[in-house]
């Protein structure tokens, strides 16, 4: 007999995210993500973050390399302040929950559906969708088992998973629709600080992004103080001096970007940078926005390579991390399967 199942008043909050280690992270993931999971865990809320290797496979990776930049961004998680005895940090594959669960909701989801994603339209632009993974297309099916496996209700993430979670939702609504329960819960995308959407150093109109081709478009976790300054001089700007008014940035996605990288690091709002530096010309800006990129990052870069010494020790850390993830993840996958009629039966 199916447990009796809560209504969703009754589900506890409980914050879950990922971040694929398909690269190095950037600051778009620092800013848009990672100082945020920090805040959210420091308001005491129970917090569940993933390394989701799973989806990093949907396209092609140097094994060897997804070893190591799964164990760096785990490292930068710590770095950046995730406090594994707080929060449970630990890599999707380690937890088997997920690919069950996405199997499931590959049967609930309908192919038009994935096919709207904007991610999937934009990733196979010009290109022959044909020939992508399978994986790639059923992605955000696989996001809402990751999110959904713990009934977490509360989802922080950057400006561009935005349709993924409302993907989240129209699952859990469908499979408890179909299934006549309340089981899961209708997640609350958290989408909020000066920095959601930080876009490339070299055009204003992109996504600050680990896969860019282009290494002067974004800043790197890893990168040196002198890089990351190097990086901000030769950012691409417009010739005006500053407004002293933030709609004076409206027209001006490079300027904008910049203002909203100043705002996020220093914890301040757009609005107050602008009146700080109201009227200065980039010459100005620039150096004082390198001279706070460096502050902020050089220590956790170099917490990073302190951890990345001992990668046992990380090992062990995520190994953990998994183990009290499957401990939530499992009682909740036997349910589902109960809902969905399968006979569960074998001896433990
Ligand atoms: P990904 O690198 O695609 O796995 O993204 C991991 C997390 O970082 C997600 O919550 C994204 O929304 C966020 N993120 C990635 N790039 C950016 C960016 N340029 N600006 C803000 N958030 C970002
Ligand atoms: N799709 C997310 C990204 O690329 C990563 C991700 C996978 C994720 N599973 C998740 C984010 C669950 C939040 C919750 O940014």
């Amino acid at each position: 007999m199916t447990e009796p199942v809560q209504t969703p008043q009754t589900f506890a909050p409980r914050i879950f995210s990922g971040i694929q280690p398909s690269g190095g992270l950037t600051l778009g993931n620092y800013l848009g993500a990672l100082k945020r999971f920090v805040e959210k865990q420091d308001e005491g809320i129970e917090t569940i973050y993933c390394l989701v290797d799973m989806h990093a496979i949907t396209v092609w990776q140097d094994p060897a390399k997804l070893r190591q930049q799964t164990r760096e961004a785990a490292a930068a998680f710590i770095a950046a302040g995730i406090d594994p005895k707080r929060s449970i940090l630990f890599n999707q594959s380690q937890v088997s929950a997920h690919a069950e669960l996405g199997w499931i909701f590959n049967c609930v989801a309908r192919m038009g559906w994935m096919g709207r994603m904007t991610q999937w339209k934009d990733k196979t632009a010009g290109k022959n969708a044909e020939a992508e993974s399978l994986g790639l297309f059923a992605y955000p099916s696989l996001m809402a088992a990751d999110i959904l496996a713990y009934r977490a209700t509360m989802v922080p993430v950057g400006e561009d998973q935005k349709q993924h979670l409302e993907l989240t939702r129209d699952i859990a609504i469908k499979f408890n629709h179909d299934y006549g329960v309340s089981f899961f819960p209708v997640v609350e995308p958290i989408i909020e600080g000066a920095a959601t959407r930080v876009m490339s150093l070299r055009d204003g109109t992109k996504k600050m992004s680990k896969s860019d081709p282009s290494d002067q478009s974004r800043i790197n976790l890893t990168d040196t103080a002198d890089v990351i300054a190097q990086k901000i001089r030769k950012a691409k700007t417009d010739p005006e001096p500053l407004p002293d008014h933030l709609d004076g940035l409206k027209d001006r996605p490079e300027a904008r970007n910049l203002v909203n990288i100043y705002a996020a690091l220093s914890g301040h709002s757009a609005a107050k940078v602008i009146h700080d530096f109201a009227g200065a010309q980039f010459g100005t800006f620039k150096p004082a926005l390198a001279d706070l990129a460096v502050a902020k990052l050089e220590p956790i870069t170099t917490e990073m390579n302190r951890l990345m010494q001992d990668p046992a020790e990380i090992d062990r850390i995520l190994g953990e991390g998994a183990v009290r993830a499957d401990a939530i993840a499992r009682p909740i996958l036997e349910q589902v399967y109960d809902i969905v009629g399968m006979v569960r039966s074998r001896p433990v």
